[in-house]
């Protein structure tokens, strides 16, 4: 027995870490909403100001989240509350943990409308409705979806169950561990659909749209998007990779773990890219700017085109709402976390609570696909506005704060006994990031992306 513990513990530790953070960062973001994102902005140079984005200031602001959270061991709220006492900071750096936790409420709202259509396409798929079917009836198939409120609503309010369930008997780590069992197969099916794609698509047209330099295209609102997704599609922005770094044993190596699950999330993203791409460019009806609704009109053709693929397309829907589920989880879990750490709330009732608020909201995207598709705000829909507003201004907002407080406020000794034995030289690119690229990057992208709208 004693052999073996010292093996499965470096086992664990390294990948405890890694599988969780992972589960929460591979999600809806990188299938469905990378793609059509992309498709809006115009392709090639968003993909690269996205990739820029998560390599020089999404990581290190990955790297400082978890770091906080291993210095706090406690729910984001708390831990930013102990940081500033120890560091003297200003009291308004407590904004962190409060807009951490709204965020997490109001993007669970949407998230879970959207996980909805893809539990509804399981159900599609077993039915057998998108038997060799064509893009324009894959197209009309989801316009009555979208339509029909009442459908929306039920699989809203059943994922919304499911994440509650979840958290309200924490077997987060069952359900991750299920998830990274099945994630790898995910990622397989993934690969067999870029062949699929390779053959009847058109695989190139989809390559260089994702990676042709077309800069004029470009405007600061795409570069804010793109930045927006990059904290959105790691996790960071919210607390959510605080919480993790609690659970990360003291020896591990933040920077590489760090790195592992930017690479997995980037290549999910990527990959799932080019898969729908291919098939948009062979079916005229479909446009590379379809907007939200982009993986649901393109996949069913592939799927339904394809040998067996009614058997792969259930398995699909199925592993991406596995994704978005352990995604979702660490939506509302530091919301809850501090509930019961410090207003005496039980699990149970915090749960509810919060699920039954995060579900609420979550009525205004169904309406907005449907009786509120007129309604603007500043040009949004319900659905856009909530995601503009956290995506776009929240995430960036939060991590700029905690990049500052991080570079600048909190005692570099106390950081560097954290980090400067992983790799010094890591270590002081960091440092380097942290404190001037990323705060300064994230200033600018805000300013000139918001900016405009206000004048
Ligand atoms: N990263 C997830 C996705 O790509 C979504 C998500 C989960 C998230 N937890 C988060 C986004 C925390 C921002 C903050 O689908």
């Amino acid at each position: 027995m004693k052999n073996t513990k010292n093996f499965h513990a470096s086992w664990s530790s390294r990948w405890t870490f890694i599988l969780a953070a992972a589960g929460s960062a591979v999600g809806l973001g990188n299938i469905w909403k990378f793609p059509y994102i992309a498709g809006e902005n115009g392709g090639g140079a968003f993909v690269i100001v996205y990739i820029l984005c998560i390599v020089i200031i999404a990581l290190p602001i990955m790297v400082a989240e978890v770091t906080l959270g291993r210095m706090g061991k406690k729910s984001p709220v708390n831990t930013i509350r102990d940081l500033i006492q120890s560091s003297d900071a200003h009291k308004s750096f407590n904004i962190i943990g409060w807009m951490g936790v709204s965020a997490g409420l109001l993007i669970l709202s949407y998230y879970a409308v959207i996980a909805g259509w893809a539990l509804s396409y399981i159900e599609h798929m077993i039915s057998g409705t998108f038997h060799n079917i064509n893009a324009e009836n894959a197209g009309l198939i989801f316009d009555n979806l979208l339509k029909n409120k009442n459908e929306l609503i039920f699989w809203q309010s059943l994922f919304m169950l499911m994440t509650v369930i979840v958290v309200i008997f924490g077997i987060n780590k069952g359900l991750g561990l299920a998830a990274q069992i099945l994630m790898p197969l995910l990622f397989i099916l993934l690969i067999g659909l870029l062949i699929f794609g390779y053959q009847q698509g058109d695989l190139a047209k989809a390559f260089s749209f994702l990676f042709g330099f077309n800069f004029e295209s470009l405007s600061w609102k795409a570069v804010l998007v793109a930045l927006g997704h990059a904290f959105f599609t790691l996790s960071i922005g919210m607390g959510a990779m605080m919480t993790y770094g609690v659970y990360m044993p003291a020896d591990s190596r933040v920077f590489s773990n760090v790195l592992m699950v930017g690479i997995l999330d980037t290549l999910v993203a990527l990959i799932a890219g080019l898969v729908i791409f291919s098939i948009v460019f062979v079916n005229p009806s479909i446009e590379s700017s379809a907007g939200p609704g982009l993986m649901f009109v393109s996949l069913p053709v592939a799927f339904g085109n394809m040998l067996g693929g009614l058997i792969f397309g259930t398995i699909f829907f199925v592993l991406v709402t596995l994704a978005a589920w352990s995604s979702s989880i660490s939506l509302i879990e530091p919301a809850i976390a501090y509930l019961i750490e410090s207003r005496k709330c039980t699990r149970l009732m915090a749960s509810l609570a919060l699920g039954f608020i995060a579900w609420i909201i979550g009525l205004g995207s169904v309406f907005s696909f449907n009786i509120w598709a007129e309604e603007k705000i500043a040009g949004f829909n319900f659905f856009e506005l909530i995601d503009f507003i956290t995506a776009n201004i929240m995430l960036p907002l939060s991590g700029l704060l905690v990049a500052i407080l991080i570079g600048w406020k909190i005692k570099s000794k106390m950081v560097e006994d954290q980090l400067l034995s992983d790799s010094p030289r890591l270590f002081f690119a960091w440092k380097w990031a942290i404190k001037f690229v990323s705060p300064l990057a994230v200033i600018v992208v805000l300013v000139m992306g918001i900016y405009p709208r206000l004048v």
